[in-house]
């Protein structure tokens, strides 16, 4: 393979003669070279080792740009970073460091190419780019990350329980690689996650969350899930799934495991969208199954509730991992209280009135729902399979039917409650939401278009029926 190729976007020269100029090494690691070699696109990070000071590195290159360009110093962690064409450039003096037990903040030493590739996560985020003129494209790989992207196989470049223990993240952002790239993790790195488990508990939620997106976001995400619950570490990220396993029997009835069968769910969905709170959505919503789970003698196991459940612990979980208690947040709870409600009408005939409703409760997310309801169809049982699709068909087709006729997505009462007073020369009172909610329910029920006049009718009568008299 040709490295140079990789190199040929217009900043690496600069940045190669912004070396020159100080007389230092300079080489481009990690990701970037990574990405490359595996044909993943143009990356948009690009991170700079410099045998030296890289803030100095970083101003030199600033200056030698065409045009103006800031750059950010980090001055207590020695980095500098830039923008230029879309690009984010990171700069960083090569350095040995330490950890200690309680923090993930290292004691950072200057330190040689080697020093830094040493201490680096992975073999194949070890890998480097020379850009120094005399051997400008030049690969150096001193753990064989080559081979081991060939393999496809994640591994420590020290001794795994050193990786990881220096930095715990390390731990999930090995199994985000398994789960992106579709590698497996070397046996006694798994093996060394599975013994430093706790010590993810010092990494802070957010940097744990964008591990999980980046779980969430790939093709499989099962396969992090699984490995996140074969180690040990979803019990301390994700409490609330690890609380699905199993399997209960009692006089013979058994149900199925919610775990596996979220994780299939998710796989779903992950086929048909990209929209990363929808995958949220099909991660939490049978969370609220473990809290309710009840065995009966005549109708076996129960889960009553479990979506309103389900749609609370979605706050607790969301503000615990500190992630955006916002729209989005509303959404995932709006998903999980709902999940259930197409499965019942696949189950019967799928009444105009059943979909209204429907559609009136989901809003504008009633075809999320429907993409998070599809998913959930996880049955082996391929009669059932087929009819449960079938049926999600059929309520798919009904839904923009009825959308067509009676726009109900985004429902705005045909009456106002001011035309109402005017009608029967009202002041504000309970018998305005009393006609608005059956002129609603009556559009919803089919009785009567969502439309104005005869909305205004059914006002008339439905004002009759509380003795109302008509303004004239
Ligand atoms: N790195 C590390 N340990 C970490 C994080 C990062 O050793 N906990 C090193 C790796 O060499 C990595 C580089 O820093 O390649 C850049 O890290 P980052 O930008 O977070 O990840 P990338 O490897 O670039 O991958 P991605 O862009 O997919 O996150």
């Amino acid at each position: 393979m040709n490295y140079k190729e990789a190199l040929h976007h217009p900043i690496f020269k600069i940045i190669a003669q912004s070396a020159k100029e100080l007389e230092l090494e300079a080489y481009v690691i990690g990701g970037f070279v990574r990405d490359f070699i595996l044909g993943r696109g143009d990356a948009k990070d690009i991170d700079i080792v410099t045998v030296g000071n890289g803030i100095k590195l970083a101003k030199q290159v600033a200056k030698n740009l065409p045009e103006k360009t800031k750059v950010q110093v980090f001055k207590t962690y020695g980095t500098a970073m830039l923008h230029f064409d879309g690009i984010d450039v990171e700069f960083v003096g090569a350095r040995k460091e330490s950890y200690h037990e309680d923090s993930r903040n290292p004691v950072v030493e200057n330190g040689t190419l080697e020093d830094d590739q040493n201490r680096r996560d992975f073999t194949i985020n070890a890998l480097a780019l020379n850009l120094n003129e005399a051997h400008f494209g030049n690969l150096l790989d001193p753990f064989d990350g080559i081979q081991d992207l060939k393999d496809k196989i994640i591994r420590t470049p020290l001794n795994p329980d050193i990786t990881y223990s220096d930095d715990p993240l390390r731990m999930m952002r090995a199994i985000r690689f398994s789960s992106q790239l579709h590698f497996k993790i070397e046996q006694t790195s798994l093996k060394a996650i599975s013994k430093n488990k706790h010590r993810i508990q010092i990494i802070t939620s957010e940097r744990i969350v964008v591990e999980l997106h980046k779980i969430l976001e790939s093709k499989t995400p099962s396969l992090g899930f699984i490995q996140l619950d074969e180690t040990g570490l979803l019990n301390y990220i994700l409490p609330e799934l690890t609380a699905l396993k199993g399997i209960d029997e009692v006089e013979g009835q058994r149900h199925k495991d919610n775990f596996y069968h979220t994780l299939e769910v998710v796989d779903n969905i992950a086929l048909n969208t990209d929209n990363l709170w929808l995958r949220w959505a099909a991660l939490l919503h049978d969370i609220g199954k473990a809290p309710t789970k009840k065995f009966n003698k005549k109708v076996g196991w129960t889960f009553h509730g479990h979506e309103f459940e389900g749609s609370k612990m979605v706050y607790h979980l969301f503000k615990r991992l500190k992630m955006p208690l916002n729209d989005k947040m509303k959404f995932v709870q709006k998903m999980v209280f709902m999940s259930s409600r197409p499965i019942v009408l696949a189950n019967d005939e799928v009444t105009d009135s059943a979909v209204r409703r429907l559609v009136f409760d989901a809003g504008e997310f009633v075809d999320d729902l429907m993409t998070l309801c599809e998913a959930d169809i996880t049955t082996k049982n391929p009669k059932k399979f087929k009819k449960y699709h079938n049926n999600f068909k059929i309520v798919r087709e009904k839904i923009i039917e009825v959308e067509e006729r009676d726009h109900i997505r985004n429902f705005q009462p045909p009456i106002s409650g001011e035309e109402i007073m005017e009608a029967f020369n009202l002041k504000p009172s309970k018998e305005i939401g009393i006609i608005k909610e059956a002129i609603k329910e009556a559009i919803l029920e089919g009785e009567i278009p969502n439309e104005h006049e005869a909305a205004f009718q059914r006002m008339l009568s439905e004002g009759k029926r509380l003795g109302l008299s008509i303004n004239n």
